[in-house]
């Protein structure tokens, strides 16, 4: 179903994305070596990867790195390879034999285990490549890479790096919708890095237009056989901006719960204050300026010096150097856009919460 709040697996549940999907399989398929993956959050990059590597006859392995992060607080290699192993277990019986001769890893029937003393990532993705020789390629993706930047004396850069020079039956997918975050790890820009100078293949998802939005709408609705009026759409479309995920629930709410379109959009708020509140208090806690960051811009004020002088009256002096780098790093983020000079909040439904703060 189109309006499923799940990221889609199947072709028929993906909304258009046609040329992205066909784009990101044929990367695959001609032998890339590092793919990225990148947009805004919820614009559908979870689903797409998901779709495409469906698709694929190639094993592939996928890491939810946030969703790590999230769990244990870190990526390490223990960590990080207990996720690798874990999505092979299962899956890819095949595989096991490549691996029981990585150093710290046993296998006994199903059960894959991996001893934190001598496991060492590159000789696993080294056993995969050995794999992918016989299978004609591996593909491994990593979900909302940018935290990855978290490996501590793990550093998945440098590992990138080497498996992409030498491991030529392994295709990396990066997803990120940190894309700022994720470059900055990732530093292909800076001469003496890893991935210094190294070839990827950019993927960009980008916003659907208002036609796209109210075509999605239309055709989830009339699926689930629901009535609702154009004036309604209209509304929906203006309020959500072309965000796939937040049309999704926004349809899905208002078939599920049989909701009026206003008490939709509330659950929506509501829906969008929850996630916030996790995300936001870590990025709160390392300085409380970044809410009156967002607020400033939330309330219509988008030129640098406009925003400053509104966190000063608010929050007092602070200096231009460090004020410039709380609003970089809010638009490394993604909450914010910059255009023009002008600072804008990406996403709409964001905007109404960061209003409250
Ligand atoms: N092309 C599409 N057609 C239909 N539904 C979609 C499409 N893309 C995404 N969705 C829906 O939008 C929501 C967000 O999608 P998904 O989780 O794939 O996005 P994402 O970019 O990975 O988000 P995040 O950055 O939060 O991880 C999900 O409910 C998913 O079902
Ligand atoms: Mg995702």
């Amino acid at each position: 179903m189109l309006f499923s709040p799940y990221p889609k697996t199947k072709r028929e549940e993906l909304f258009d994305r046609e040329k992205e999907l066909e784009e990101l399989k044929k990367a695959i398929e001609s032998g890339e070596r590092l793919i990225l993956l990148l947009g805004l959050r919820r614009l559908g990059k979870s689903s797409l990867l998901n779709v495409a590597l469906g698709e694929l006859s190639y094993p592939s392995i996928k890491v939810d790195v946030r969703k790590t992060y999230s769990e244990f607080s870190s990526v390490n290699r223990y960590v990080v390879g207990r996720m690798l192993l874990s999505a092979i277990s299962g899956k890819l019986e095949e595989a096991k034999n490549f691996l029981r001769r990585v150093k710290g890893i046993s296998i006994s029937g199903v059960r894959i285990d991996v001893s934190p003393r001598d496991f060492s990532i590159v000789e696993l993705l080294e056993a995969l490549n050995d794999y992918g020789e016989r299978t004609g390629r591996v593909i491994i993706a990593f979900d909302e890479a940018q935290y990855l930047r978290f490996g501590g004396a793990t550093r998945y850069d440098g590992i990138l790096a080497y498996a992409i020079d030498n491991l030529d039956n392994l295709t990396f997918i990066l997803t990120g919708s940190e894309v700022g975050l994720l470059f900055d790890f990732l530093k292909f820009n800076e001469p003496g890095a890893p991935l210094f100078g190294r070839y990827h293949h950019d993927i960009i998802l980008e916003k659907f237009n208002s036609e796209m939005s109210a075509e999605f709408l239309e055709k989830g609705f009339e699926e689930m056989r629901f009535k609702v009026s154009e004036l309604e759409i209209e509304k929906a479309v203006e309020e959500l901006d072309g965000i796939v995920g937040w049309l999704t629930l926004y349809g899905y709410i208002r078939v599920t719960r049989k909701v009026k379109h206003e008490d939709a959009m509330e659950e929506i708020l509501r829906e969008a204050r929850l996630i916030l509140s996790t995300e936001l208090s870590r990025l709160f806690s390392y300085s409380p300026r970044y809410k009156g960051i967002l607020k400033a811009i939330s309330l219509g004020y988008s030129r640098w010096r406009d925003i400053k002088d509104y966190l000063t009256l608010k929050l007092g002096y602070i200096n231009d150097s460090n004020f410039s780098s709380l609003l970089e790093n809010l638009v490394k983020s993604g909450y914010v856009e910059k255009r023009n000079g002008r600072y804008k909040i990406s996403d709409p439904v964001l905007e109404r919460v960061f209003r409250e703060l």
